[in-house]
């Protein structure tokens, strides 16, 4: 089945003379079950496109379908809905939220989303998986680069998602964890068949991968 298909995308920041098409109709198809990573020189427009997948941002033209539903002919909130009960983002600020310790971050998840996402056990095996789990009462500030995006991982994951979008991911981290977050991912997806897209331009995520597409000059090509 396809996961994600994306037909025709076009996407332009700026007007007039400083006008730059970051993305020149651009299609692009995952099957679920698939790890796919999306590679490409800084600027060349991978976040804007995976945000783009995700729904949590509009291109100028063409369509994207997520598990066959047509996501930008959705209502603004059945859109929300959709995101919520459906997709799961890693994305790069490390957007933990700075008040509130690790275990909470979970808590404000539950607050928003009400059911379906992971029991205390399975959060508890995320959080091993990850090495996090001594840290579940520290503070964002009190955390590493890599222990910060670590969290930022186990919270993408939280809501069980079918479909994932992964940012960088894995930038801040040393080997050792690389190969933990990958392993994790690649489960997710030939155990769970979930559908797993991550940019990326760490080469150690490479071996993970199903397929790997270049994005440059606006347009994408398939490489692996
Ligand atoms: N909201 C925005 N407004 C204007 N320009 C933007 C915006 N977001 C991204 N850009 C520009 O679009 C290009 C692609 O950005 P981005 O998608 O972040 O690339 P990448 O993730 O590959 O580094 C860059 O030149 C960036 O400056
Ligand atoms: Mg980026």
């Amino acid at each position: 089945m396809e996961a994600i298909k994306l037909t025709n995308i076009n996407k332009s920041f700026g007007d007039g003379e400083n006008r730059f098409q970051v993305l020149d109709n651009i299609n692009f198809t995952a099957q679920q079950g698939e790890l796919d990573i999306i590679t490409g020189p800084s600027g060349s427009g991978k976040s804007t496109l995976l945000t783009i997948m995700g729904a949590l941002r509009n291109p100028d033209s063409g369509t994207v379908e997520l598990n066959q539903t047509k996501v930008d002919q959705l209502s603004s909130k059945a859109k929300d809905d959709f995101r919520l009960n459906q997709i799961g983002f890693i994305l790069q600020a490390h957007d933990l939220v700075p008040y509130l310790t690790v275990q909470q971050q979970f808590t404000l998840v539950d607050k928003v989303r009400h059911q379906g996402n992971m029991t205390k056990d399975e959060l508890t095996i995320l959080m091993q998986k990850l090495n996090i789990d001594n840290l579940t009462n520290h503070f964002p500030n009190e955390l590493s680069g890599g222990q910060s995006q670590r969290v930022t991982i186990a919270r993408g994951l939280y809501t069980k998602p079918q479909i994932i979008f992964a940012d960088e991911p894995t930038a801040a981290l040393d080997s050792k964890r690389v190969t933990e977050v990958c392993q994790l991912l690649s489960d997710l997806a030939k155990k769970e068949h979930r559908t797993i897209i991550v940019v990326t331009h760490d080469d150690r995520v490479n071996q993970y991968a199903d397929h790997i597409y270049n994005l440059v000059d606006g347009k994408i090509s398939l490489i692996k």
